[in-house]
């Protein structure tokens, strides 16, 4: 199986990121070929700083491999340095309609949000993904469920050019993880967790022990004083649960009894406490590989020379479909 999954470098990632994306990724690295990449080109669509852009390109490269992906099995990327990304986009732009795009909740939500910038880029950024999916004939796509709708064009846009121009692309298909799909905000336990968000909001993969207790004991809960999975009610309860759970790799159930009668101050000290002995590991392997940064643009200019070969292929066939050869 081709799995196929990336993240943008917007900011540093956090405990969404993992349990949505890359926990599912380490499991799949075992058996499949991977490719796991760093999707600059989208990060543009958004305000940021053009000299921050390299080193959190960098950063990504680092969180990778501090979290167990594998440089020698998968494939790792920066998709700017492929150029058939942008190619492919454009083509694939003229077979989507307008409508389609102005649709997307992406699109709407982050419209609302950078009111003064909202470029093309942002209302064509699911072809542009698609086109990341398409290119390398992927089956699997390994994401956070706040990415399905993008899945899904990028799937209706490979039926219908395949049904347009000749079998041409593999449909790919979604994979979300059953519990870890949209962790929550912890300030705002309706909303998922967000880079772009304010840091109390999220808990970073390389938060220190001291950030971790605090953002921990100032997330929000209720005034209900029981630890009980009940996401209507108690969201923010619900959520420190499900992230309990899948670090723990206990089952909500048995959480709920451990602290049965005992306060929220107590849960979520035990949460705090086992966030910080998990994280650690990361923190540690990070700290070793910023050490080298030669490595990591190493792996960035390997894993290019292989991606081209995939993508340049898909290429030829597109524009032989198309007749533009
Ligand atoms: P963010 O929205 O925090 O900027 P990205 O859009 O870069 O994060 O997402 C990178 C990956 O992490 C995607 O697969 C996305 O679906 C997943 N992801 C993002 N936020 C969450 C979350 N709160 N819960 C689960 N998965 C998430
Ligand atoms: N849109 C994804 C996100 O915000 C990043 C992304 C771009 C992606 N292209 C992709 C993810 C292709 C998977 C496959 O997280």
């Amino acid at each position: 199986m081709k799995i196929f999954s990336g993240i943008q470098p917007t900011n540093q990632l956090h405990i969404g990121n993992y349990l949505g994306a890359i926990a599912q990724w380490i499991d799949l690295q075992k058996d499949n070929e991977c490719i796991f990449w760093i999707a600059d080109l989208h990060a543009l669509t958004v305000p940021y700083q053009a000299k921050e852009l390299q080193k959190r390109t960098l950063e990504v490269v680092a969180t990778y491999l501090a979290t167990g992906i594998d440089p020698e099995k998968s494939i790792i990327f920066r998709q700017s340095d492929v150029k058939e990304h942008s190619e492919l986009a454009w083509l694939l732009s003229t077979i989507t309609p307008v409508g389609d795009l102005e649709r997307m909740t992406q699109f709407k939500d982050k419209s609302q949000k950078h009111k003064a910038n909202i470029n093309a880029g942002l209302l064509n950024y699911p072809v542009l993904m698609a086109a990341d999916i398409l290119l390398y004939q992927s089956n699997r796509v390994p994401v956070g469920i706040d990415q399905k709708q993008h899945i899904e064009l990028a799937r209706t846009i490979a039926k219908k050019f395949n049904k347009k121009f000749g079998e041409t692309f593999i449909v790919p298909e979604g994979l979300y993880s059953k519990l870890g799909a949209k962790i929550m905000s912890l300030k705002e336990p309706t909303k998922k967790m967000s880079k772009s968000d304010s840091p109390d909001s999220f808990i970073s993969l390389f938060d220190s022990p001291e950030q971790i207790k605090k953002k921990i004991a100032s997330a929000t809960t209720d005034s209900l004083k029981s630890v009980k999975y009940n996401p209507e009610k108690q969201p923010g309860i619900a959520n420190l649960l499900t992230i309990y759970s899948l670090f723990a790799e206990q089952l909500i159930k048995e959480i709920e009894k451990e602290f049965a009668n005992k306060g929220y101050a107590e849960f979520k000290q035990g949460l705090a406490l086992l966030l910080i002995k998990k994280l650690k590991p990361f923190r540690d392997k990070k700290e070793e590989i910023a050490k080298n940064p030669e490595l990591l643009k190493d792996i960035l200019e390997n894993g290019a020379k292989k991606a081209r070969l995939i993508a340049q292929l898909t290429m030829q066939k597109v524009k032989q479909a198309m007749g533009l050869v």
